[in-house]
């Protein structure tokens, strides 16, 4: 079932599978009208099954990467890009590797650069050359951040480093052997350069987002919750299983 609240678009699917076929149709829908547009990537649980619907998509030959420029939201800092914590390795294990991308197309926070500030502003930079991205997917963390833009007193504006929270750690342990070898600070995309997407696509499964969900859509745009400033995006897509859903629904 689809909604509006706000300027937002809220897709309710049965489950994980169909959130995941639901946002590869919002997505295939975007690339195919702009093969050579940019496209935002996220890492973390969520959106591996759309991952896997686009992979599919491409191997079927019915969606084509080979034009496309891809930035992702975030990076652990410092990780080596071999390390198979890193979002790179991620992105080359879900995505990158199983589809015709070109890979001087694909852009992601250089968790090995000397200069972390060096870093952010390039990778903001290249952002802007690249015009800008046309579709950004994000997924939500349980404290309302998007990319690693956590829950502070205003909103970060560029690309920067910044230091995760204890629950971000504790939420990401579990891709770890133990918490301890989860890094503590990360280079993010900001919010200004999330916003600045032309359209957003969340994901969000399972219960456990249940609450930050209805906060994120119906609660004060705040810092606190970051997720929430997309409430002031026109074109944004959410894309939620019933579990997540459930909170909402008597007020949609
Ligand atoms: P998850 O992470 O998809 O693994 O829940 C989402 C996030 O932290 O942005």
């Amino acid at each position: 079932m689809d909604y509006k609240v706000k300027n937002m678009r809220i897709c309710i699917e049965k489950d994980y599978s169909e959130m995941s076929k639901k946002a590869a149709e919002v997505f295939a829908c975007v690339m195919k009208e702009t093969p050579s547009g940019v496209f935002g990537f996220a890492t973390g649980g969520t959106p591996v099954g759309l991952y896997k619907e686009l992979i599919d998509m491409n191997k079927n030959n019915t969606l084509d990467f080979s034009e496309a420029t891809t930035f992702n939201l975030d990076e652990y800092f410092p990780i080596k890009a071999s390390n198979n914590q890193s979002y790179r390795y991620f992105m080359e294990e879900n995505l990158f590797n199983h589809i015709n991308i070109k890979k001087e197309k694909i852009n992601i926070p250089n968790g090995e650069a000397d200069d972390i500030n060096e870093e952010c502003k390039s990778y903001e930079n290249r952002i802007t050359q690249s015009g800008g991205i046309d579709l950004q997917i994000l997924g939500i963390g349980m404290n309302g951040h998007i990319g690693f833009n956590e829950p502070t007193d205003h909103f970060p504006k560029d690309t920067h480093g910044v230091e995760l929270q204890q629950s971000t750690i504790e939420a990401n342990a579990r891709f770890f052997d133990s918490i301890d070898e989860v890094p503590k600070t990360a280079v993010t995309m900001g919010i200004k350069s999330i916003m600045s997407a032309k359209s957003i696509l969340l994901v969000v499964n399972g219960a456990k987002k249940a609450g930050i969900v209805k906060e994120m859509l119906f609660g004060n745009i705040t810092p606190q919750v970051p997720a929430s400033i997309l409430q002031l995006h026109p074109n944004v897509v959410v894309i939620l299983d019933e579990e997540a859903a459930e909170q909402i629904k008597e007020l949609l």
